[in-house]
């Protein structure tokens, strides 16, 4: 590659938390974590262009899903961007211009896969040499899920989700991804967490220990175990504050999912299932009852952020 490009494009997965364990909050309101992530196939994308004027920084979206994109400073990726600046000293600029595929505010990581995405095209575009690894300590200041979108796989997150070690797991799963409509605010999903522990008189633990039954089956490409294991903490207040999420699980198991969860902090739903065809069987016979339900097809990826285009 030589010559200064014009133009890079990045994509960056959206994740699954396989298994979610919730530990204690520290000072900042942030929870301890022992999570494992999977990259999921459905991809945002961020075109990055150098400006007409050098030093602007722009941002448009294209939004294939559902819901409100920030577009304002408190976008990830312009705020990955004015990061990089920050850090770097660079003065340069960049036209940016999302692809959202990844639903919005849904459990996802969507707006931290744009902030990959943006970390990994603009250091190309503003040949700034950083390595993978030094994107995702920069990363983990914008958010606890950014260092995950660019490293991708299959990884357990420990910390607030930010300390990563990669994890084996050789069988690709497929998945069918279902967004209800409207959303829920991370912090708010959290907040839910800390007053039903509150109320149980529950201590969460200070350091949540990883599940390794899920690691073993995962390990093993068994994927009825995997299906058996799959676990999220912030299912009880997800539903406490989505009470629906509970009827759309239930049917997606009674209608033969090998495992559903809600993903994340929700209201996206994840349902493991054993191929493409099986997914659209179960897709299409929970969305007789809920037809207002977006569900897509995908599986999981090997990949985190990385350049798709240099011209
Ligand atoms: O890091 P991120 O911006 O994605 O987090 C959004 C919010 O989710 C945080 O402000 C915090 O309220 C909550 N959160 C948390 N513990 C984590 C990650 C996120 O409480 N480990």
């Amino acid at each position: 590659m030589s010559g200064a490009p014009q133009r890079v494009v990045a994509t960056a997965p959206g994740k699954i938390n396989l298994s979610l364990r919730v530990g204690a909050a520290d000072e900042r309101g942030y929870h301890a974590l022992a999570t494992v992530f999977q990259a999921a196939d459905l991809l945002e994308t961020v075109e990055a262009r150098l400006p007409q004027d050098p030093g602007a920084l722009t941002l448009t979206v294209d939004s294939r899903v559902r819901g409100d994109v920030p577009v304002d400073t408190s976008n990830l990726a312009l705020r990955a961007a004015a990061l990089l600046r920050a850090e770097t000293g660079t003065t340069q600029g960049a036209a940016l211009h999302i692809t959202k595929r990844v639903p919005v505010a849904g459990g996802m990581g969507g707006g931290s896969a744009d902030a990959a995405a943006a970390l990994v095209a603009l250091n190309r575009l503003w040949r700034l040499g950083l390595s993978d690894r030094e994107l995702m300590l920069l990363g983990a200041g914008l958010g606890a899920d950014v260092p995950f979108a660019v490293l991708g796989g299959t990884a357990l997150g420990t910390g607030n989700g930010d300390q990563l070690q990669r994890v084996p797991a050789p069988a690709p799963l497929t998945w069918l991804l279902c967004a209800p409509g409207g959303h829920l605010a991370t912090p708010e999903v959290f907040r839910a967490f800390d007053a039903l522990a509150a109320q149980a008189d529950a201590q969460p633990p200070r350091t949540p220990r990883a599940d390794q039954h899920q690691l073993a089956a995962l390990a093993a490409g068994d994927r009825e175990a995997i299906a058996r294991s799959l676990a999220n903490e912030l299912h009880e207040p997800a539903v406490h504050l989505r009470p629906d999420l509970q009827e759309i699980l239930s049917a997606l198991r009674e209608h033969g999912a090998l495992g559903a969860i809600v993903s994340g902090s929700g209201p996206t739903l994840a349902a493991l299932v054993r191929d493409a065809q099986h997914g659209e069987e179960v897709s299409a016979r929970v969305r007789e009852d809920r037809g207002d339900l977006e569900c897509t097809l995908t599986r999981s990826s090997p990949y985190g952020a990385r350049i798709v285009a240099v011209d």
